[in-house]
């Protein structure tokens, strides 16, 4: 049997702006995470068992487009690999699925490298993360590439599209809270919504991404220095700009809200917006009363984390 496991992420600046050229900022989260174990099967066929979203079915039966069958059928092409071997695949996840934590890419990651170590074809992280990258585009249409990145690095991340991955030096750990609205909210909806409006009012947008930007690169400057304390400004700044931009919603603004009532540094959605998750910046002696307003102001789950 062969297992491998992926974490979830979360993007704390840059979203949406990212898929338009300018940097983001995301790390992993380790609470978080999609487990695959692949093994020889006694029965003919190819497996997959997904209790989660309660899939057991053969691989054949699945449409070509269904995101864990794209994974299968195109890492087996590109390794030349035929007749498939029969085999039991085994994905489990604790990652929500489509509210900005990478559930779709950490399915990718874990199930590329089991899959590929369990055929004697190892890939480097630079493959895994390009393969995914391709499986994202089933997922979102047209992604910026950031989830498959940090998440097959599993580091955080100052992420440019096309650009080579450039890894992030904490100086100091940092504590988040992440709020669930519990609302799914399908990326792919609120990229195109953000498309229609640089479409509209070009000027204003492209002006906006570059404020954003900045805020992502001093955001990196200051994690690097370890004054972590300063970044809760440019999250509720970069939060106004996502307002701007329309991906923000009644229930995102009340956890943001809530947050910084509570004590949070800062605060600001994560990820495509609509619904999905928030975080927050923390004292780490407020984490729990943070989390626990984030609760009461109607968040589904909360989730502390640190950034080591
Ligand atoms: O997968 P999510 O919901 O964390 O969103 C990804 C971030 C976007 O910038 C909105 C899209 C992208 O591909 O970068």
């Amino acid at each position: 049997m062969t297992a491998s496991s992926a974490p979830g992420k979360i993007i704390l600046f840059g979203e949406h702006a990212v898929v338009y050229g300018r940097p983001a900022v995301a790390v992993p989260v380790t609470q978080v995470h999609a487990d695959v174990e692949v093994s020889a099967s006694s029965r003919p066929g190819i497996w997959v068992h997904a209790p989660g979203v309660n899939l057991d079915a053969e691989l054949n039966s699945l449409p070509s487009d269904h995101p864990l069958a794209a994974v299968i059928h195109n890492l087996f092409f590109s390794l030349g690999i035929s007749p498939f071997p029969p085999l039991d695949i085994r994905v489990n996840s604790t990652i929500p699925v489509a509210s900005g934590l990478g559930s779709g890419a950490a399915v990718s990651v874990a199930l590329l490298r089991a899959l590929s170590s369990h055929l004697g074809h190892t890939m480097t992280d630079e493959q895994v993360s390009a393969f995914a990258f391709e499986i994202e585009k089933l997922h979102h249409g047209t992604p910026s590439g950031i989830d498959n990145t940090v998440i097959t690095y599993a580091r955080p991340v100052y992420f440019i599209k096309r650009h080579p991955i450039e890894t992030v030096k904490v100086g100091e750990p940092f504590t988040l809270v992440i709020g669930d609205t519990g609302i799914p909210a399908p990326t792919k909806q609120s990229v195109g919504d953000v498309r229609r409006l640089v479409a509209k009012n070009n000027y204003r947008m492209e002006r906006v991404f570059d404020e954003v930007g900045q805020i992502a690169l001093m955001a990196r400057r200051i994690i690097e220095c370890g004054h972590t304390a300063m970044l809760g400004d440019l999250m509720d700044q970069n939060h106004a700009y996502l307002q701007e931009m329309t991906v923000s919603s009644p229930e995102l603004d009340k956890l943001v809200r809530a947050a910084r009532k509570a004590g949070a540094l800062g605060a600001k959605l994560s990820g495509g917006g609509r619904g999905g998750n928030m975080i927050a910046l923390v004292p780490p002696d407020l984490a729990e009363a943070v989390s626990r307003s984030l609760l009461e102001a109607g968040a589904k789950r909360a989730i502390v984390t640190q950034v080591p």
